[in-house]
């Protein structure tokens, strides 16, 4: 009884630990947790592939215009527009920040 009791406990503040620390990484940085669901095209880094424009280093207000534009279709833009609808301008600027923080 004993040893399972504290096994729960264990798993209990390890729950609290990790969500916790999870909540204060988003207030801190809201921008890094959206990135990584452009990482997969961008890059990790920001750095971009052989078709996909990297985004690291380059000027704030810039990449936030960019988004802005690019939630409408454009001729010849084919993947942002369906990806940007899903954000709201508070969520791009967070982004837009994050982007322009990283290393090129
Ligand atoms: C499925 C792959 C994919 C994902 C995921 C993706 N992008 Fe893109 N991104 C592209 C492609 C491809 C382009 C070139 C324009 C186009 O065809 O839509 C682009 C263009 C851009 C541009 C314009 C850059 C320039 O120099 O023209 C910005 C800014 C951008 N993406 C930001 C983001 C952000 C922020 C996210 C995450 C919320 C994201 N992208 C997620 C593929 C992706």
């Amino acid at each position: 009884m004993q040893p399972k009791s504290l096994h729960f406990q264990f798993l209990t503040m390890l729950a609290f630990a990790f969500f916790g620390q999870a909540g204060q990484v988003q207030a801190q940085d809201a921008g890094a947790q959206l990135a990584m669901a452009c990482g997969s095209c961008h890059g990790l880094n920001g750095g971009g592939g052989e078709t996909i424009p990297p985004l690291a280093g380059r000027d704030k207000s810039e990449l936030l215009e960019q988004m802005r534009a690019l939630k409408e279709p454009h001729e010849g833009v084919t993947i942002m527009p369906r990806i940007l609808r899903a954000y709201d301008d508070d969520e791009l600027k967070a982004l837009a920040g994050h982007f322009a923080r990283m290393e090129p």
